[in-house]
């Protein structure tokens, strides 16, 4: 298993490219189910998580051609086999993405249910409960979903969700533009990255309105036709390289960021002392002087991204004064807390709160982690750290960030990847 070497304490500066949002690609990539085809995505990311939904996708008996040198994925043909394995959505449980789509243009579907994930039980209820609205008969039999839309089709409703889910928003969304008649979504997600899909399935001949808003209206029955779309660049590598500038006391130009994207999370950072200026090619972000403990706590978005809590609290380890952080949307993802205070970091949680009391500086230290986010924490605090720090399982890395020692390397960090 590869591994990654940092020796701490070199102030970066210099521009970072940011990929094409992983987030954004799946559900992009689900909608390629939609149509005949063919869907091109551009600044397509080269992940190990793009691979997965390649894989399952061709499972399905798409054809998915991935032309990593001209950034592009594209989508095309029938589905012929309309179930999603477990050996497949185990690894990703994004894989559930899959579940309106199929069911919307073929009428069955049969999708393993993810289980459980290192950060949460993270059920998919609001998923099911959404499509049984929209008509759809399901069962869950042998750890599988089972589902049917009598006739064929789906038909239009009235969802109001209890709570705010990106992924079943997503999974609604496509679902209904193939359904019979109008389907509202009432507190539906408002992340960018349901944005980006909604703005994908209009090219592809879709009815939809109230984009960016949590009442999103779609007028079904359309007939989804081959598409070119550009994916959103990803907010969360731009705040993650945002808090990498400011761990280190330097300078990024994040190229392509968009501010509007980042919520709250530029708001934070700006009351932790860092500075975050819109420039016409992206972000800048700077930080000059100290950094100040800022409370913070997680909501969908446009509130404080549950995907940047990790890196924000890396942040705060080396702020002056102490930071409350309340982690609200998944139910154990402090994982990186025990990893952090192995680096000298001095955080106390209960529950879903940690105060974080800035030290003057971390240690370099072997850490290893259960998850993309908590892993890229410690690549952080290993940028800021005296001495070296090892961190194990990149493989987490590799899900959603690409090339991060090589984008970090070229703007100063000391940092290699040795292969395991
Ligand atoms: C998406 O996951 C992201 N994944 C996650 O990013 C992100 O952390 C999360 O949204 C929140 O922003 C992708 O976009 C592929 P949710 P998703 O449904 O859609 C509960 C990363 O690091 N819930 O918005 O699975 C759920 O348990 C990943 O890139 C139900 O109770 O998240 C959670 O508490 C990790 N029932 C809350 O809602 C459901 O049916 C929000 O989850 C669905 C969700």
């Amino acid at each position: 298993m590869d591994r990654i070497r940092i020796r701490g304490g070199k102030p970066l500066s210099g521009s970072v490219p940011i990929s094409g949002a992983k987030n954004a690609a799946l559900p992009l990539m689900a909608a390629g189910l939609l149509a005949d085809g063919p869907l091109v995505l551009t600044n397509a990311p080269d992940l190990a998580d793009i691979a997965t939904m390649t894989q399952l996708l061709r499972h399905h008996g798409l054809l998915v051609e991935h032309d990593k040198a001209a950034r592009t994925l594209s989508i095309s043909g029938n589905a012929k086999e309309l179930e999603a394995p477990y050996d497949i959505v185990r690894k990703m449980r994004a894989s559930v993405l899959v579940l309106g789509p199929l069911l919307a243009r073929y009428g069955r579907a049969r999708v393993s249910l993810p289980g459980g994930c290192a950060i949460g039980t993270r059920p998919v209820d609001l998923h099911i409960k959404g499509l049984e609205q929209l008509g759809a008969e399901i069962e869950i039999t042998s750890g599988y979903i089972e589902a049917r839309a009598p006739g064929g089709k789906l038909r239009g409703a009235r969802i109001i969700f209890p709570t705010v889910s990106v992924g079943a928003t997503e999974n609604l969304l496509m679902a209904a533009c193939l359904a019979e008649g109008e389907t509202e979504l009432v507190n539906a997600a408002r992340e960018p990255e349901i944005g980006d899909l909604a703005m994908c399935l209009m090219r592809m001949g879709a009815r939809i309105e109230g984009i960016g808003t949590d009442r999103l209206r779609i007028e079904g029955g359309a007939t989804l036709l081959a598409a070119t779309h550009p994916i959103v660049p990803d907010r969360i590598e731009a705040g993650t390289y945002a808090c990498a500038a400011a761990i280190t006391g330097g300078q990024l130009h994040l190229e392509g960021a968009r501010l509007e994207h980042l919520g709250s999370v530029a708001r934070v950072l700006r009351d932790a002392g860092v500075d975050v200026a819109e420039t016409h090619t992206g972000l800048t972000v700077t930080r000059r002087n100290g950094l100040r403990g800022a409370d913070v706590m997680t909501e969908p978005f446009p509130g404080f991204a549950t995907d940047m809590q990790a890196q924000y609290m890396a942040l705060m380890t080396v702020a002056e004064g102490a930071s409350m952080i309340t982690e609200t949307i998944f139910e154990n993802r402090f994982m990186h807390v025990p990893e952090l205070m192995r680096m000298g970091a001095r955080i106390n949680f209960h529950g879903s709160s940690a105060i974080v009391r800035g030290v003057p500086r971390l240690s370099g230290a072997p850490v290893m982690a259960t998850d993309l986010r908590a892993s890229v924490s410690l690549v952080l605090a290993g940028l800021a750290a005296e001495g070296e720090t090892i961190v194990n399982r990149v493989y987490h890395l590799d899900r959603g960030y690409e090339s991060v020692e090589a984008k970090l390397a070229a703007v100063g960090a000391d940092i290699e990847r040795l292969p395991g």
